[in-house]
C-alpha cells in the first residue's frame, strides 16, 4: 500500500475563522485516508466548531488552550508538535499568520507551531482587504521563506458578501497537498515519470470529432499512485472531466498529434513514460474550417493513420537512453494475451497492461479493471478485478521495480 497518509501523525490547527467548518469536513478525510489527526483549537475557532465535533471525526481528543496549563503541563504542546509529520492549519487567520510569521507563542496552537520538525501547510481564509493588506502579504511572504506551503486562499463569495481573494480553499485541495507533502522521499523521489491519459480527439469540423470511450480514470490514478512515491510527474492529458492530482504538471492535448509532441518535448532525461491513453488511431486527413452541413447530404471523410507515438518513444529511447522504462496498454475486445503481446514486441516496451474491454463490470469508464500485465520474457501476471486505482499501484510498483534492475544492470 502507497497512500502516503496511512498512519500518518498530523497535527491539523484550526483558527477563529468561518471556514473552520471546512475544517471538520479536513479532518474526517484525513481520518479515512488513515492518518492520525490531532486537532489543535484556538479559542475563537471554539466559537465557530466545538472540539467535540473534531473528536467525533477523528476519534482522538482535540485540544484547546484550557490544555496549555492542564494536568500534562508544559509538555503537551511538545509531544504534539515533537511527534507530528506534518502540520497544517486551516482556516489560517490573519492574526495567527501575524503571530506565526513573529514567532509568538501565546496559545496552544502557536507553541505547537513553533515546536514543529515537519512541514507546515497553511490555508488562509479572510475577508479579501485583509488578505490583500501588505502587513498579510508581509507575513506570507516571511512564512513561504521559511519553507511554509500556503495553499490558496481561492478566490469567491466570502463571508462579508464581498466577492474576493480569501476564501480557503477546498478540503479536497488540501488534502492533496498534505498527501504529495507526504510523499516526498518514496521510492520514485527525483525520477521524472511521464503520464498520458485520457481518449484524444480528432476534428472532423468545428463541431464534431473522432474520440473513444476512455476517461482517463485510469491514468490519472496512475499519475497519483507516481506522485504517492515520490515522483515528479508529468500527465499529458487528453480532454477529461477529471482533476489534475496535486504536484503533476498537466500538459492538455487534444489531438495525437499534440500528444505525440508533448510526449517528445516531455522526454528527455524521463525515467518512464507510462502510456495509458487511448490515442486515436485514425483521423480526419484535412478537418473542415466550417461546420458541415446535413443539407449538402452525408459527407464521405477521407481518413490517415495518426503517429504511433509509442514506435516514436521506442525510437528516442534507442538514440537517447531514455525513457528509462516505457509501459503500454492494450485494449483489447478479442484474443487479449495474443494482440497485447505482439504490441508489447513491436512497441519495444518493458511491460504491457493488457484488458479486456469486452467485460462489462470493468474497463472503459468503469471504476475497476481487470488487467494482464506482460513482460518481453514472456512472464504473465493476471491481476484480478480490482478498482483502478489499485491497477495503478501495482503498475507503479512494477514501475519501480523495472527503474531498480534497470540500475543495476547499467
Ligand atoms: O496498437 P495500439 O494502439 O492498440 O496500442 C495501444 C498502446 O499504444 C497504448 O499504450 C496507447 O497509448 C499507445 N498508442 C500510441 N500511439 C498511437 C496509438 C496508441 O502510442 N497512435
Amino acid at each position: 500500500m502507497v497512500n502516503p497518509l496511512q498512519d500518518k501523525r498530523i497535527l491539523l490547527g484550526v483558527t477563529g475563522s468561518i471556514a473552520a467548518y471546512k475544517a471538520a469536513d479536513l479532518a474526517s478525510k484525513l481520518t479515512q485516508f488513515g492518518a492520525q489527526v490531532d486537532v489543535i483549537l484556538t479559542q475563537a475557532a471554539t466559537q465557530f466548531v466545538s472540539p467535540l465535533t473534531f473528536q467525533s471525526v477523528t476519534g482522538r481528543r482535540a485540544y484547546t488552550d484550557a490544555d496549555l496549563w492542564g494536568n500534562e503541563g508544559h509538555v503537551q504542546h511538545i509531544n504534539l508538535a515533537r511527534n507530528a509529520q506534518l502540520m497544517t492549519i486551516a482556516p489560517v487567520t490573519a492574526n495567527t499568520l501575524a503571530r506565526l510569521a513573529h514567532g509568538m507563542a501565546d496559545n496552544l496552537l502557536t507553541v505547537a507551531a513553533l515546536a514543529i520538525h515537519c512541514p507546515l501547510i497553511l490555508a488562509p481564509a479572510m475577508d479579501g482587504g485583509m488578505y490583500s493588506h501588505p502587513a498579510t502579504q508581509a507575513n506570507v511572504e516571511t512564512l513561504q521563506a521559511r519553507g511554509a506551503i500556503v495553499v490558496g486562499p481561492a478566490a469567491g463569495h466570502l463571508a462579508s458578501g464581498l466577492a474576493g481573494v480569501g476564501r480557503m480553499v477546498e478540503p479536497v485541495e488540501l488534502l492533496g497537498h498534505i498527501r504529495w507533502a507526504l510523499a516526498q522521499g518514496g521510492r520514485l523521489q527525483g525520477r521524472k515519470i511521464i503520464v498520458t491519459a485520457g481518449g484524444t480527439q480528432e476534428p472532423i469540423d468545428p463541431v464534431r470529432m473522432i474520440t473513444n470511450r476512455s476517461s482517463g480514470k485510469q491514468g490519472y490514478a496512475l499519475a497519483q499512485a507516481a506522485l504517492d512515491l515520490g515522483a515528479e510527474v508529468i500527465l499529458i492529458s487528453a480532454p477529461t472531466a477529471l482533476t489534475t492530482p496535486v504536484g503533476a504538471r498537466c500538459v492538455d492535448v487534444q489531438t495525437a498529434e499534440e500528444m505525440l509532441q508533448a510526449v517528445l518535448a516531455a522526454l528527455p532525461q524521463a525515467d518512464a513514460l507510462v502510456m495509458a491513453a487511448a490515442v486515436a488511431d485514425f483521423r480526419p486527413v484535412q478537418a473542415a474550417i466550417h461546420k458541415i452541413k446535413k443539407e449538402n447530404g452525408a459527407p464521405e471523410i477521407l481518413l490517415e493513420s495518426t503517429p504511433d507515438i509509442l514506435r516514436a518513444v521506442a525510437q528516442a529511447k534507442a538514440e537517447h537512453g531514455w525513457p528509462r522504462v516505457s509501459v503500454g496498454f492494450a485494449a483489447e475486445s478479442q484474443d487479449l494475451i495474443e494482440n497485447a503481446a505482439a504490441k508489447l514486441k513491436n512497441k519495444k516496451l518493458d511491460l504491457i497492461v493488457a484488458n479486456d474491454i469486452s467485460a462489462s463490470d470493468a474497463g472503459f469508464g468503469a471504476d475497476a479493471n481487470r488487467v494482464v500485465l506482460l513482460y518481453p520474457d514472456g512472464r504473465a501476471d493476471a491481476l484480478p478485478l480490482m478498482s483502478k486505482d489499485q491497477v495503478a499501484e501495482i503498475v507503479m510498483q512494477r514501475v519501480v521495480e523495472l527503474l531498480e534492475a534497470n540500475q543495476s544492470t547499467r
